[in-house]
């Protein structure tokens, strides 16, 4: 291949890369796989392989970033924690997240989808953003903790993007952010007392007595990992879910494959997870000088691992921008955490991240994509987008169909 134009750090920043990133990702991962972007004081790494190293080297890549974000709006977290303390925190809550104890959840899961279908009514044309992804991924957070939604649900949305916001660095989303965090504590407060006094069938309950290693989380460490289950759980995954509905109808064959056979709509999900995984960037702070294609990354900067672009990689996956549900290169099952090597050569996506801080609600994520775009199949028969598809929008580290107006029937 022969060499592209030296990337300029503005470009970045273009209309033109807003609007698809992937030809400047192409060029960066075919001519500066390590690139340091001015503006930002960021290096940034693009290919997969790269990107996978720089989740896996935790000790060279450490979480400091969140030290810095999430850690100021609600507090520490395991999402900032490292060494022993992240294995004791990820041991404690992790077991609900997956396989039997999830799956107790799936009721949850299924009134929230009902109840956001219920609000449908006639309406045509249906925005399913407005209507379902927006709300679907807090309200089933909401439902398993055991919080009474009714009459609430605009409050919950309003702390979850307050605390969303809150994570820039500019001062008065920071205190707005914060001060969300601040209702959610009052809010959880008398309902922790509750749980230890009289346990319950909900996720609250579980996260009081949990315990591994002889240790359980304090309350002040419970309302963090509240704050943060609404954070890391709500835009990503209302976002995921409007992507692959972005996919199915932008490509009529799989619309009409997961319609036949809704079997299909994880393979649907997990190649939505590839293509078009809704978080672009993951930053970490590098701890010593290392060297990345002869150009020193001195220890003390910030790197930024680019999902995104290591998702399309060329010499990974064959054609990546084509949507399709039949790929032989791409693991379309259960994601492994430490990205595998999967069987037969496959290549897991790295949407959800790897290694330690390998996302805690893939699970939970799916089974939300998965049940919601099953219900939305059968109760929107023929649906395909009314109008001209708008296109997805890149808005700080997401990217994501911001509206998705359809017709049925
Ligand atoms: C499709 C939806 C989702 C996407 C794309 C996503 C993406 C990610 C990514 C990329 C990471 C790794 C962050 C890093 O290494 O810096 C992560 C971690 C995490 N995610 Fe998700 N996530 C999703 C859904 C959820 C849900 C539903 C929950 C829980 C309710 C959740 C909770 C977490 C937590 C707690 C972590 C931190 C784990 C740790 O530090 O050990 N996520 N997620």
């Amino acid at each position: 291949m022969s060499a592209t134009a030296p990337v300029q750090s503005e470009e970045l920043y273009s209309p033109e890369h807003l609007a698809d990133p992937h030809p400047l990702w192409r060029r960066m991962m075919h001519d500066h796989p390590i690139f340091f972007d001015e503006i930002s004081r960021t290096w940034i790494v693009t290919r997969y392989a790269d990107v996978a190293e720089v989740f896996r080297d935790h000790e060279t890549y450490a979480n400091g970033p969140y030290e810095r974000s999430t850690g100021v709006v609600f507090g520490r977290t395991i999402l900032q924690m490292g060494g022993i303390e992240h294995v004791q925190q990820r041991s404690i809550v992790a077991p609900e997240f997956v396989g039997r104890r999830l799956e107790a959840f799936a009721p949850a899961i299924g009134r929230a989808i009902d109840a956001l279908i219920a609000r449908f009514g006639s309406a045509q044309p249906l925005d399913l953003v407005a209507w379902f992804t927006t709300w679907l991924p807090i309200n089933v957070i909401v439902d398993m903790l055991g919080f009474d939604l009714t009459g609430r649900e605009d409050v919950f949305h309003r702390w979850y993007s307050e605390m969303m916001d809150g994570l820039a660095p500019r001062a008065e989303l920071r205190a707005k952010g914060i001060a969300a965090h601040e209702e959610v504590c009052t809010f959880v407060d008398p309902q922790i007392a509750q749980r230890r006094a009289c346990s319950g069938p909900d996720l609250l309950t579980r996260l009081v007595e949990a315990e591994a290693g002889g240790r359980s989380l304090t309350d002040d460490e419970i309302k963090s990992f509240v704050s943060l289950m609404l954070v890391a759980g709500g835009e990503t995954t209302d976002k995921a879910i409007a992507n692959l509905w972005w996919n199915l109808l932008r490509v009529p064959e799989a619309l009409a494959e997961v319609t036949a056979d809704p079997a299909l709509l994880d393979a649907a999900f997990t190649e939505t997870m590839r293509r078009d995984g809704p978080v672009l960037y993951e930053a970490r702070d590098v701890t010593r000088d290392v060297e990345w294609y002869g150009t020193t990354v001195p220890a003390g900067s910030v790197v930024r691992a680019c999902l995104g672009s290591a998702n399309s990689d060329e010499t990974v996956f064959d054609d990546p921008r084509t949507f399709t549900l039949h790929r032989s290169d791409l693991h379309l099952g259960k994601e492994l955490r430490n990205g595998g090597p999967y069987p037969n050569d496959l290549a897991g996506h790295l949407g959800f991240g790897l290694g330690k801080h390998f996302c805690l609600g893939y699970e939970l994520a799916r089974a939300e994509a998965v049940l919601g775009s099953q219900r939305l199949l059968e109760t929107l028969p023929n649906v395909r987008p009314a109008g001209e598809l708008p296109p997805l929008v890149m808005i700080r580290s997401f990217r994501a169909a911001q509206t998705l107006p359809v017709t049925y029937g």
